[in-house]
């Protein structure tokens, strides 16, 4: 996944311009960058490896230009193959976010007339089509269409034509691409956050659309259809707060999102229950007659997904599933009468889980998704969703998103549970400890000195692993993944009762454990398990509520939770793993929102 942005307007500040919206957009993508630049006569082009600051000053002085970040797919990192690409004649460069899959069979059409090419990207191998048909009479947008009908694949494109100096041609297939309006000015970005804040006018581009614009106006077109589209009324007004991408007194992004997890979860439930609290109410979707569930997600996301479900059978008494969406597409899935099919992404670009609703859709399965991107691709996929307001998560391992997911998820299963086993009475006590969350994640955070001294103490271990059961087997994976994600350490996760089944081979002494065992329901099985690691030497490092006691010789040290129900638990816990994970990526000086190899949501799949 990469972040392409486009602007003309104002006098002679563009290059100023599309290095701040680059910067907003290097969690897409931090291998590279690279922005154009239209003169009068000419397109100058300037790249560099890494993230934006590496880009040297133009000072062209010029009013419209186009910009990327590269997250590697085709080629390796290197200047070559950074974007902009600029065709073999140099009369059309472009920036380009997806993957073109018959690239190959298109360079060898190139290659017959004469193209020849500096690095390895299909997005090279697009341009340089462009250029071909340009090179025949044609219009930009002739050519353009003549040259996506020959591509198989995703793109969000920004394109310039050497001579339409002030003019940028912007389309999208999958992938996200939004238009900024504004006075004298427009902008072309893979998201409405990389856009000035004084940007509160927007049209989100349908696949197939492409948009034509000047510093004066812009156009639509449905490039099948040949047809303009009447594009003011198109125009969305949206919401952003100033400090939303400011890093204010934190050290990093995580750190930041981690903090405001209260408020967060606090935005996510508010206004979602009745008047007196004895019922939880998601607008416009439809709950009746559900009696399977079955989620879908990646990465953090899917173990969001694997603890809706222990909720779905554990609270509502429903049968759930849990799926990786870029399984879920390539396989023939059950369609049982009466399936609701929960997509959850956070960014809600994510390919793989955008992919897998079509294939729900596909098998007429009522499909819905919990998401944090308004008007995101994935949203406007399905008819009903619910949004986790939750303000946008920079950081590129994801922790706010989690934990509202979560407690979403467990709404969602009282809600769903009302319509099946849970009384009027059940709701109400259920819908009384939701509302408490917000001031428990408050209370778990207090412990961040100890842990930041636990996270020193361990920083020099180069594996460990996570042990949960039952409602904290989904945590003890977010755990894992957190380590591996920001420290590069390898980490495992187990639920405790299998580790007895073949990885209790890899325990011996001095073998770093967190155990889980917040659970209060479970404590017995968690003190067998406890002491079986323990026999074999483990390091043992021990996640409870904060009346729980346990065998001290089980155990090293113990990180507390406030005492809480069993189903909150889950959501407590993970607080302790993602403040262990950041201090010690920080004590390895690692960099924490950016970490090697990785991006917010992956658009290719
Ligand atoms: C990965 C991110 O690319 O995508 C993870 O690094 C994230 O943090 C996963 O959990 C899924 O993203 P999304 O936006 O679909 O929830």
């Amino acid at each position: 996944m990469c972040g392409i942005i486009g602007y003309t307007g104002g006098n002679g500040d563009a290059e100023s311009v599309l290095k701040q919206g680059l910067k907003s957009l290097e969690y897409r993508g931090y291998d590279s960058c690279g922005i154009a630049l239209t003169t009068d006569s000419n397109i100058e082009i300037n790249k560099a490896i890494g993230c934006t600051k590496n880009l040297s000053l133009s000072n062209l002085g010029s009013s419209c230009g186009i910009g990327h970040n590269r997250w590697a797919t085709h080629g390796k990192v290197n200047l070559e193959n950074a974007h902009p690409h600029s065709s073999l004649n140099q009369q059309v460069v472009l920036v380009h976010n997806g993957v073109i899959e018959n690239s190959e069979e298109i360079k060898d059409f190139l290659v017959n007339k004469n193209y020849t090419f500096q690095g390895e990207t299909d997005s090279e191998i697009l341009v340089n089509l462009i250029e071909y048909y340009y090179r025949r009479d044609l219009t930009p947008t002739k050519a353009i269409k003549l040259a996506i009908d020959d591509v198989v694949g995703t793109f969000g494109l920004a394109i310039l034509f050497r001579d339409k100096p002030e003019t940028i041609y912007g389309l999208r297939r999958s992938s996200p691409l939004v238009l900024g309006v504004g006075e004298n000015e427009h902008f072309l970005a893979s998201d409405a956050n990389a856009l000035p804040y004084q940007i509160d006018k927007v049209v989100y581009l349908d696949d197939g659309q492409l948009v034509i614009l000047n510093k004066k106006k812009f156009a639509i077109k449905n490039l099948s259809s040949d047809k303009d589209l009447e594009g003011l009324s198109k125009i969305k007004k949206i919401k952003k707060r100033k400090n939303d991408t400011e890093l204010g007194e934190y050290s990093c992004f995580m750190e930041k999102e981690i903090h405001s997890q209260p408020s967060s979860i606090r935005d996510s439930i508010t206004g979602r229950f009745n008047e007196d609290f004895s019922c939880i109410k998601f607008g416009g979707i439809n709950l009746n007659k559900i009696n399977r569930v079955v989620f879908l997600g990646c990465g953090t996301a899917y173990y969001a997904g694997l603890l809706g479900k222990y909720y779905m059978e554990n609270i509502a008494g429903i049968p759930a599933s849990v799926e990786f969406s870029s399984e879920y597409k390539y396989k023939n899935n059950p369609t049982e009468q009466g399936t609701l099919v929960v997509a959850l992404s956070q960014s809600g670009e994510t390919i793989d889980t955008l992919e897998a609703i079509k294939e729900a859709q596909n098998k007429n399965l009522q499909a819905i998704a919990i998401t944090n991107v308004v008007s995101s691709s994935i949203a406007r996929q399905v008819e009903e969703g619910i949004y986790q307001r939750i303000g946008p998560e920079i950081s590129v391992a994801s922790t706010k998103a989690f934990t509202s997911k979560a407690t979403l998820l467990l709404m969602l299963a009282v809600q769903l549970g009302r319509h099946h086993n849970i009384s009027p009475l059940e709701s109400i006590g259920y819908i009384k400890q939701i509302r408490r969350i917000p001031e428990l994640v408050e209370q778990t955070l207090e412990h961040r000195d100890e842990i930041r001294e636990l996270a020193a103490k361990l920083q020099l271990y180069d594996v460990m692993d996570f042990l949960g059961r039952q409602y904290m087997y989904p945590i003890a994976l977010e755990g894992a993944l957190k380590l591996k994600e920001i420290t590069y350490m390898d980490s495992h996760a187990y639920a405790s009762g299998e580790i007895k089944h073949g990885p209790l081979a890899l325990v011996r002494d001095g073998r770093a454990i967190f155990f889980l065992a917040s659970q209060a329901s479970l404590k017995d099985k968690n003190i067998s398990n406890m002491k079986e690691i323990a026999a074999r030497g483990a390091d043992t490092y021990l996640v409870k509520q904060k009346s729980q006691e346990f065998p001290e010789d089980t155990y090293s040290e113990a990180l507390n939770i406030p005492n809480c129900p069993d189903y909150i638990s889950p959501i407590l816990s993970v607080i302790p793993l993602q403040l262990f994970s950041m201090y010690t990526a920080q004590f390895k000086g690692k960099n924490v929102d950016r970490p090697r190899n990785l991006a917010k949501s992956v658009t290719v799949e």
